[in-house]
């Protein structure tokens, strides 16, 4: 199925107006009635993309429930304050964060002529202060649980997961691990024991959100502290698997296997050689490419299931991401092969959560909003 781009430009409208609360779009009315920060950052480019004011307000959004140290909130439920309270042990919000997506959200409103209030840009900077100052493993950044990397059950945590992965065993870990959260006085998430990983992932993107934010506002210190994640990152290159490994006891285990959100750091690496690497196997049909988007894991690994969960599908901000890689080193072909590709799998899946990476069969919730990113691309 083939969409012509007023189409899509419609379509991805009418899921966003469908998902707006009044300050926000929820990620689905029906799967997600809740404000999930990553989501937010990439609803708020999807905004931007669209022309549309709700862009600032959006993103201005995600920092209502921010610490004063800087912290912000994975999800906010403020539709229904009490509905999670007992499981996250705190009113309104959940009790850990989420890729900040903020720092490119400021940066890349701006660029789309979006005003970006100053005050927005510096709770932003706090947000990722925040994150730089958890105590480092391996010089880089930890997760405090795995659902702070956004990819949920990713085969990268599958040694976390005592007896090997299963959805049932790994949905009570989880719940397990979330008690294991080591935090601040103020009750801010730091680190975690049972739970030792410096994603590649995740530290891609705080350099890379570092970086963008610093770019906007001139903030030397936190563009240098961008930089020095990014310099770390390259310690964990694996040249046999082709991607970046987690740090951590397990870096050698599950923290190497091939899952895509271990490419991110061609987001923010200066060895173009290992950026070129990471861009051609994201294409290669034979490793993750897909008509409909990279997969999310290597065709080869055995956790690959292209319809299941975070252990194969395409995922919309991901491929997102690698397109932002493939601007960035100045690849436009490969820019051009992952913006159709998103289309393609937009289009054949409804504007799905999540797709299959080769015919697009639209998986988890349909439609989802940041499936909108696809017309940010086009
Ligand atoms: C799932 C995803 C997470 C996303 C959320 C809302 O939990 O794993 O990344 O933020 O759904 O879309």
């Amino acid at each position: 199925m083939r969409l012509d781009p007023t189409d899509l430009t419609s379509r991805v409208r009418a899921a966003l107006d469908a998902a707006w609360t009044g300050r926000y779009a929820v990620p689905s009315p029906s799967a997600y009635p809740w404000q999930f920060l990553w989501d937010s950052c990439f609803h708020a480019v999807v905004w931007a993309a669209l022309g549309d004011d709700r862009a600032a307000v959006e993103l201005a959004s995600v920092f209502r429930f921010q610490s004063p140290a800087g912290f912000v909130p994975h999800v906010a439920y403020d539709a229904d304050p009490a509905v999670l309270a007992p499981f996250w042990g705190r009113e309104a919000t959940s009790s850990i964060t989420q890729p900040p997506m903020y720092g490119h959200a400021c940066a890349e409103l701006a660029r789309r002529g979006v005003d970006v209030p100053g005050e927005v840009a510096e709770r932003a900077a706090a947000g990722l202060r925040f994150l730089l100052g958890r105590p480092r493993v391996a010089g880089l950044v930890p997760a405090c649980h795995p659902w702070e990397t956004g990819a949920d059950h990713s085969p990268r945590w599958d040694d976390w997961c005592p007896g090997g992965f299963d959805p049932a065993r790994w949905y009570d870990r989880k719940g397990e691990l979330l008690a294991t959260v080591e935090r601040s006085g103020g009750g801010d998430p730091l680190s975690n024991p049972a739970f030792v990983v410096a994603p590649a992932g995740l530290n891609a993107l705080v350099a890379f959100n570092a970086r963008e934010l610093a770019g906007l506002t001139r903030d030397d210190a936190l563009a240098a502290a961008g930089d020095e994640v990014a310099a770390a990152l390259e310690e964990q290159w694996d040249a046999e698997a082709v991607t970046w490994r987690d740090a951590g006891p397990r870096a050698g285990g599950s923290g190497r296997v091939r899952a895509l959100d271990g490419l991110l750091p061609a987001l923010v690496s200066d060895r173009a050689e290992r950026v070129a690497a990471a861009l051609a196997v994201a294409l290669d049909d034979a490793a993750y490419g897909g008509r409909c988007g990279p997969a999310g894991v290597h065709r080869d690994e055995p956790a690959f299931a292209p319809r299941t969960y975070w252990r194969g599908p395409a995922w919309p901000p991901l491929t997102y991401l690698l397109w932002l890689a493939a601007g960035r080193a100045g690849d436009g072909a490969a820019a051009a092969r992952l913006a159709a590709m998103a289309v393609t799998g937009a289009a054949a899946s409804g504007l799905a959560e999540y797709w299959d990476p080769d015919d697009g069969t639209g998986l988890g919730a349909v439609p989802q909003s940041w499936a909108g990113l696809a017309l940010a691309m086009a």
